[in-house]
């Protein structure tokens, strides 16, 4: 009889060794599990293995109608629905809402008449009909199967032809002949495989539930992006309403497209005018606040950018954090502010935060992140019902920034009367049409000081 060989798997980064190691030499953590090899002639072939010399040109063309689920949030991020044969994998933290989310777009798909199998693994399928309910949505024609096993779970797969299977979740589905526990490293492994096989070879849209766990046995889905076609994650605070959808992979679209919910008792609802919630809770005229139009996607979104300097008590190095924001991004800029603008910020404590759960990435955001800081060092508010846009350079100077039209455009409809803007900007078309209509001020600036002279009340 063969010998049964073990391998020692990281459950976070997926690290593989044969030897017992005490602990993952790169996460550096307590994270090895004991698993058993599985014998080669059993794992599952991937998509690429054992193919022929084709030409390019004879291959059909995979530009084919997208699926709709018919939530327009949900649609944009996958790139303008989804691709019949592809795999997408949802993670996020266990309660933000990912089951209501894929109940949600599988009742969409039921109709608009597509066959769809629900398959939970966590709930009971009277819990899934309460969801369903409490969802308020008709799902007379979803099929739904309570199953853990993967084989039966394929051949009801193959016996009901859907074009579109939620699979909730990959951590509860296991193959009994590997042995071990589901959510271990091989299970996750074979089992999204072969769900990929099968949505390769029988044409079906598989969405694919993963936890993201730090603890415990469960592996992170981390290990599995490589194997499916789009990861999109699933972010919020779970003690606020807002949920934030967002791609960090996309074959079939681009990755920078937001979808942003609330979560209400009746189910996600679509946020129809982002801008409006993230800048509901802003107070007027308190220092340290600023009004940036930054672009996510192909989307413009008004955010507060929140800055707070405060003098360090500590002795030590004073204290700063950036939430939602670069922490470098942001240490550049209080360098700038230092040097260029002359605010002593060396001994303070200073704490940004990007209100709403945003995370921004592009430069625009930098005059208002100065600015904030700037007025909350000096504690006079900025200028109300005022935008701030502009890239900030290292000698101070305040670059163009792209697509001004519609971050204007989104603030005039929030009600901004007026925006402080990159002069290096001016040439713009929009930007002489606006000047004519007069109904928004537009203030260009060619550096970081002159901005913060006429900034201020
Ligand atoms: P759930 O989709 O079960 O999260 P996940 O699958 O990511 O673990 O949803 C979790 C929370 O959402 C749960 O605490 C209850 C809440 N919820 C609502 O507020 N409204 C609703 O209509 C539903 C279905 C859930
Ligand atoms: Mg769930």
């Amino acid at each position: 009889m063969a010998k049964i060989r073990t391998v020692f798997n990281c459950h976070e980064c997926g690290y593989k060794t044969y030897k017992w190691a005490g602990y993952c030499p790169v996460c550096k953590g307590d994270t090895l599990v004991e698993e058993q090899v599985v014998p080669a002639d059993k794992s599952p072939r991937l998509a690429g293995e054992g193919g022929e010399l084709t030409l390019l040109e004879q291959i059909p063309s995979l530009e084919q109608e997208r699926l709709l689920t018919g939530i327009k949030e949900l649609d944009r991020v996958l790139g303008g629905g989804t691709v019949p044969g592809s795999v997408v994998l949802v993670g996020g933290d266990p309660g933000i809402g990912k089951s209501t989310l894929l109940l949600q777009a599988a009742l969409g798909f039921v109709s608009s008449g597509l066959q769809v199998i629900y398959v939970t693994g966590e709930e009971s399928l009277a819990q899934l009909k309460m969801r369903a309910a409490r969802l308020g949505l008709n799902g007379q024609s979803l099929l739904v199967l309570a199953d853990t096993e993967y084989s039966r779970i394929e051949s009801k797969i193959t016996e009901g032809r859907p074009q579109v299977v939620v699979i909730d979740s990959i951590q509860t589905v296991m193959k009994k002949e590997l042995g071990g526990v589901p959510g271990s490293v091989i299970q996750l492994r074979e089992v999204t495989a072969s769900l990929v096989q099968l949505a390769k070879s029988k044409q079906i849209t598989f969405f694919i539930i993963g936890h993201v766990t730090k603890e415990g046995v469960l592996a992170g889905p981390r290990i599995l992006e490589h194997m499916v076609d789009c990861v999109l994650n699933f972010e919020g605070d779970r003690y606020q309403s807002f949920r934030i959808l967002r791609a960090a992979k996309n074959r079939f679209g681009s990755t920078s497209e937001l979808g942003i919910f609330t979560m209400e008792a009746e189910g996600l609802t679509e946020v129809q005018n982002p801008s409006a919630l993230f800048l509901s809770e802003r107070p007027a005229f308190s220092p340290g606040s600023a009004v940036v139009p930054v672009m996510e996607g192909s989307r413009p979104l008004l955010v507060e950018v929140q800055g707070l300097v405060s003098p360090s008590y500590s002795g030590g190095i004073p204290r700063r954090t950036a939430t939602g924001l670069d922490i470098n991004r942001a240490s550049l800029l209080i360098a700038v502010l230092e040097k260029r603008v002359g605010l002593p910020l060396t001994s303070c404590d200073i704490f940004i935060n990007v209100v709403g759960g945003v995370k921004i990435m592009e430069p625009a955001v930098d005059l208002a992140v100065a600015l904030a800081l700037a007025s909350s060092y000096r504690d006079k508010p900025l200028k109300t019902r005022t935008m701030f846009v502009g890239e900030v350079g290292l000698t101070g100077e305040v670059r163009p920034v792209g697509r001004l039209a519609e971050r204007l455009q989104e603030g005039l409809k929030m009600g901004y009367t007026c925006c402080i803007l990159p002069r290096g900007n001016l040439r713009s078309q929009f930007f002489r049409e606006q000047q004519a209509k007069n109904n928004l001020e537009l203030v260009p600036v060619s550096s970081l000081a002159e901005a913060l002279d006429l900034a201020m009340e």
